[in-house]
């Protein structure tokens, strides 16, 4: 990345940061203490924060003040949180490892992590309720969180998945699982930002090409990193997806990179309607090859 783009990530991130770990949870006593410890223990476990980073981004390039998006930024990642919170569980996807911790259930056991992702996802509504934006705007925000994260948007793709585990999915099949599961959150991000910045009808049909594309590339990476990264590096297990219905399994490593080069492009030619796009431009090729 430039040094100014680098700039503007590290900003970013401390926002982000910061803003997780002093307006989100803090300072719950008894009764419920051990609720709020496991949600702020997932919550501030790291992770690339790349959702919020997005909900602030988009802001930003529609000519809005990204502050004022910040509380639509920490709900976009507490849903996430929650969402891998549960994929986590043995009902799931039985994983030990996430963010370089022991998961959840690991540590709290399962019934709290379920309460802990439920707690999250709830949470997440209020902070966009109580958001500084006009009503117009919290209303539309929370039409698109819910769309994305609900029935037909994250759980749905999350369903899906699950329940294709024993059997070969074709290709449009694998598309579906996907741009639902994972490019749903992506993509209320990214209109969450426009809807806070103010943006028009064009960016908002923009944001929708460049979520699902880069959703799409994403999982393809995440994929391909389950097969060939270092569980070290990702502070996830690897190897553990090998049931499932991935573009890896139906096409091979070579073929997915193509994929990922492709959709990652479809993604920032749609950026062309916003203005300072530079960032989410290097933010988004940074992606292609990334270890984490
Ligand atoms: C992991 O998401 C789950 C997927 C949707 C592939 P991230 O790779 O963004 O995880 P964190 O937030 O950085 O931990
Ligand atoms: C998860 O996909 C997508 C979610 C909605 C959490 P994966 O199951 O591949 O995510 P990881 O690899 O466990 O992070
Ligand atoms: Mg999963
Ligand atoms: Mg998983
Ligand atoms: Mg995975």
């Amino acid at each position: 990345m430039t040094q100014s783009n680098e700039q503007r990530m590290q900003k970013y991130l401390h926002a982000v940061e910061a803003y997780l770990d002093e307006d989100c949870f803090q300072n719950h006593t008894e009764p419920q203490k051990k609720l709020f410890e496991s949600m702020r223990y997932s919550l501030l476990a790291g992770g690339k924060r790349l959702r919020p980073i997005m909900v602030l981004d988009f802001c930003k390039m529609c000519g809005g003040d990204a502050e004022s998006a910040m509380p639509l930024a920490a709900a976009i990642e507490m849903i996430h949180t929650y969402s891998l919170i549960h994929d986590d569980l043995p009902s799931m996807d039985n994983d030990d490892f996430r963010r370089g911790n022991p998961t959840n259930h690991r540590v709290y056991g399962e019934a709290i992590a379920i309460l802990a992702g439920d707690a999250l996802l709830t949470a997440a509504f209020e902070y966009v309720a109580k958001a500084d934006l006009n009503s117009d705007a919290r209303i539309r925000a929370i039409q698109v969180l819910a769309e994305c994260s609900g029935c037909t948007g994250m759980v749905g793709g999350q369903v899906l998945d699950i329940m294709s585990e024993e059997r070969a999915c074709t290709e449009q099949e694998i598309l579906d699982i996907q741009i639902r599961k994972t490019g749903a959150l992506i993509r209320a991000a990214c209109l969450m930002g426009v809807i806070a910045g103010g943006g028009s009808a064009q960016q908002m049909d923009a944001a929708v090409t460049f979520a699902d594309n880069l959703g799409l590339a994403f999982q393809i990476r995440d994929d391909m990193l389950d097969v060939i990264g270092s569980a070290e590096k990702l502070g996830k297990s690897v190897g553990t997806d090998a049931s499932k219905n991935t573009f890896v399994r139906l096409y091979g490593l070579e073929r997915c990179e193509e994929l990922v080069q492709m959709h990652t492009k479809i993604a920032i030619d749609a950026l062309s309607c916003f203005e300072n796009n530079d960032f989410m431009i290097e933010l988004s090729k940074s992606l292609t090859d990334r270890e984490s």
